[in-house]
């Protein structure tokens, strides 16, 4: 085991299409950027992270499914691919994931798979970061039973406002019956659009919303036209293009945790 303080962060929120994925490729991108170690894993079957991270399926690839399914010869270490960024590296995910839901269903210690698998990366990286799928699966119970901290990210939009509330519900249930140890460590707004009044007014709403004043963080992730495109090279932003507003942001988020 390596001698180093790891933080284990997952990336969570029910809801789709708020910019999990995007924050956990380019916060590992931001803090790799930084001299840090990271270690992304990818537990969404969707695998929209790995494929962010440049990471091609090749035939025979190990991947995160693999890890949880045959937990007894499977390490974590034959599942860790190393991403084109030194510091940087990756458990990968596959469609095949969705499939594990199932499988695990009827097994005992179902939720703690992925902590029983990945207990000896502690200490190996500065930072784990998990990807989450956009629902409350067995495969995101795994990842909150692992993690010790909580991001979620929270696009300016009323219907991901209003559905926060049971987030937070579905984070306490967690830590109260599997995890005492997890903690939120903080809610990002993201897909902020200046020009439109509804961003700003549930920007505001965040900020003057006792439940969630105090975990917001000061860097907003805008809007950024960059971000599509560098999915589409497969590259995290921060990489693609340096001074864009979506490098210069999660750059900024990256450092309020590093503080
Ligand atoms: N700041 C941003 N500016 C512009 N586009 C963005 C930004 N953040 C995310 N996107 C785009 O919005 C879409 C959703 O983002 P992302 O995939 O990160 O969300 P998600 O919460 O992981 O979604 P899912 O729940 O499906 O996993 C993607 O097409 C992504 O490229
Ligand atoms: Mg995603």
């Amino acid at each position: 085991m390596g001698d180093k303080k790891t933080r284990i962060i997952a990336v969570a929120n029910e809801k789709g299409g708020v910019g999990k994925t995007v924050t956990v490729v380019n916060l590992g991108a931001a803090f790799c950027r930084q001299g840090k170690t990271v270690l992304v894993v990818d537990m969404d079957p969707q695998f929209n992270a790995t494929r962010g991270l440049g990471v091609d399926m090749k035939d025979g690839m190990l991947t995160v499914y693999d890890l949880i399914s045959d937990i007894e010869s499977v390490r974590a270490a034959d599942v860790i691919v190393p991403t084109q960024w030194k510091g940087l590296d990756l458990i990968p995910s596959h469609v095949d994931l969705a499939g594990a839901e199932l499988e695990l269903i009827d097994e005992i210690g179902r939720e703690n798979r992925l902590k029983q698998a990945l207990e000896s990366m502690s200490g190996e990286y500065d930072f784990i970061l998990l990807d989450t799928p956009p629902s409350l699966s067995l495969l995101t119970v795994n990842v909150l039973a692992y993690a010790k901290e909580v991001i979620v990210p929270c696009q300016t939009h009323p219907y991901a406002y209003a559905a926060l509330d049971d987030l937070f519900d579905t984070i306490f249930a967690v830590k109260k019956n599997i995890n005492t140890d997890l903690r939120i460590t903080g809610i990002v707004a993201t897909l902020f659009d200046s020009r439109t009044r509804i961003s700003h007014n549930i920007l505001e709403k965040l900020k003057n919303d006792d439940r969630y004043a105090d975990l917001l963080f000061d860097t907003v992730i805008r809007v950024n036209t960059t971000i599509a495109e560098s999915a589409d090279v497969k590259k995290p932003v921060i990489f693609y293009r340096k001074g864009s507003y979506g490098s210069t942001d999660y750059t900024s988020l990256a450092n309020e945790l590093l503080a």
